[in-house]
């Protein structure tokens, strides 16, 4: 049985195609379409397409629906299409007649836009949270582990001396720039859709105000074209920000296989942590790091299938949209998983204290002596000639010792700083 029913039913092998994966994808828009139809009646009520009466029940109704959700036990039945239907069906078999007035002045299109945007707004935050927490995991470590030297590279040649609190550090500040992002597709996700209805409005006289209060909106989506243009868009600006932090998070894995391999030696975990090989027995495999880079890569695509499955499509609503729920949902998701997951190994992390006494590492603190002769008045041109020569004859012996003293430098982290901007990333998401 369909909303739309006009005496005939679908062919199976249409409505299967056209229903894809909602029935299961809906399910996670459930709490939010009961959330939006107990605003808009509401609004009904107020402008008088509704009876005080027949709002209680229909309120009471949707509680109980609410309340069947939260205990695990809506369900979408085979034969209704999405969660719309489902939650409509639920209310005129309870309901009869009073159930069939709650879709005046809506379609299902600004509904599933409008659960869209509650739904993404939720995520968004569950995302900084997860955020918020890895960058709070960077920051300890990186004041723990301040005085800890490590190898800095350019070109993959050793470089300079860096620190482990330079690392952690930087991936701290790091998330902040991708926190920027993801405030600004919240801010876009907080608008109200609702009273685009198929994305021309209605000629209800409908209190677009009431309901974007009613939901906690920030604003509305104000055009009721554009609103239904926010269908994707708000999914793509959720996907920068979702690029952005599962780049940095990629990164950071990357980083976590490379020092864990026995080249490198800088780091480790316990070995509960790691994995092993069928045929090598000495093996402690960096495979937790390794699925995170390739979850985070993948996840780097979810923009570009966003933006293929959007491209020039007619203004309005079209079915392609359906599709987005595909992407993102599961995107939100992976992403969360990853950071917790990194999250939990760093609280495990073990840090090798004396790598740099290693004699390959000498090379480190070339530009630290030509800077120390520079401060002894030696012109930098010339000192850096003269280490030069020292270690073209293999006559270089390096002083180890490392000033740093400017702002974000070894000696210099700056990590309440950079809590200053995190804060007031996490305050503009009401944090
Ligand atoms: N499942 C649909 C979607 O996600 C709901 C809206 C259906 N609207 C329509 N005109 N067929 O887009």
């Amino acid at each position: 049985m369909k909303l739309w029913s006009k005496g005939f039913e679908p062919d199976k092998l249409i409505e299967e195609f056209t229903v894809g994966q909602d029935r299961q994808l809906d399910m996670r828009l459930a709490k939010y379409d009961v959330q939006g139809s107990m605003a808009h009646i509401r609004m009904l009520e107020s402008i008088g397409l509704l009876s005080k009466s027949e709002l209680d029940v229909l309120l009471e109704a949707l509680s109980d629906i609410l309340a069947m959700i939260e205990r695990g036990e809506f369900e979408i039945e085979p034969g209704v299409e999405d969660v719309h239907s489902q939650v409509e069906f639920l209310l005129t078999a309870r309901l009869g007649d009073i159930g069939k007035k709650i879709h005046s002045g809506r379609s299902r299109n600004d509904q599933v836009l409008v659960d869209l945007k509650l739904f993404m707004r939720d995520e968004l935050l569950r995302i900084a949270d997860a955020v918020n927490h890895l960058f709070e995991r960077f920051q300890s470590l990186s004041e723990k582990y301040g005085n800890v030297l490590m190898p800095g590279y350019t070109h993959l040649q050793i470089a300079m001396p860096s620190s482990f609190g330079l690392w952690f550090g930087a991936y701290a500040e790091s998330l902040v720039d991708d926190m920027q992002l993801l405030v600004s597709a919240y801010n876009i996700a907080n608008q109200n859709p609702l009273g685009s209805a198929a994305g021309y409005g209605s000629s209800f006289p409908l209190d677009r105000s009431m309901t974007t209060r009613l939901l906690g909106f920030e604003d509305m989506h104000y055009n009721v074209v554009a609103a239904q243009m926010s269908r994707g868009k708000t999914e793509r600006a959720a996907s920068f920000a979702i690029s952005a932090i599962a780049s940095t998070l990629g990164h950071f894995a990357m980083d976590v296989c490379m020092y864990m391999c026995q080249n490198f030696g800088f780091i480790s975990f316990p070995d509960e942590l790691t994995t092993g090989s069928s045929i090598m027995p000495h093996k402690k495999n960096p495979d937790v790091f390794e699925i995170m880079r390739g979850k985070c890569n993948r996840l780097q695509s979810v923009s570009n299938e966003i933006a293929l499955l959007t491209a020039n499509l007619p203004l309005g609503y079209n079915r392609d949209l359906q599709l987005l729920k595909d992407i993102v949902f599961p995107a939100t998701t992976t992403l969360i998983e990853c950071l917790d997951m990194c999250d939990f190994m760093l609280q495990h992390i073990k840090v090798n204290d004396d790598i740099l006494s290693d004699k390959k590492y000498d090379y480190l603190f070339t530009v630290e002596d030509v800077n120390r002769m520079t401060l002894s008045g030696v012109p930098f041109r010339e000192a850096y000639r003269t280490i030069g020569l020292q270690v073209q004859a293999g006559e270089y012996k390096p002083t180890r010792e490392v000033h740093h003293t400017h702002q974000g430098s070894i000696g210099n982290l700056c990590n309440a700083e950079i809590a200053r901007k995190m804060k007031k990333m996490m305050s503009a998401l009401g944090k």
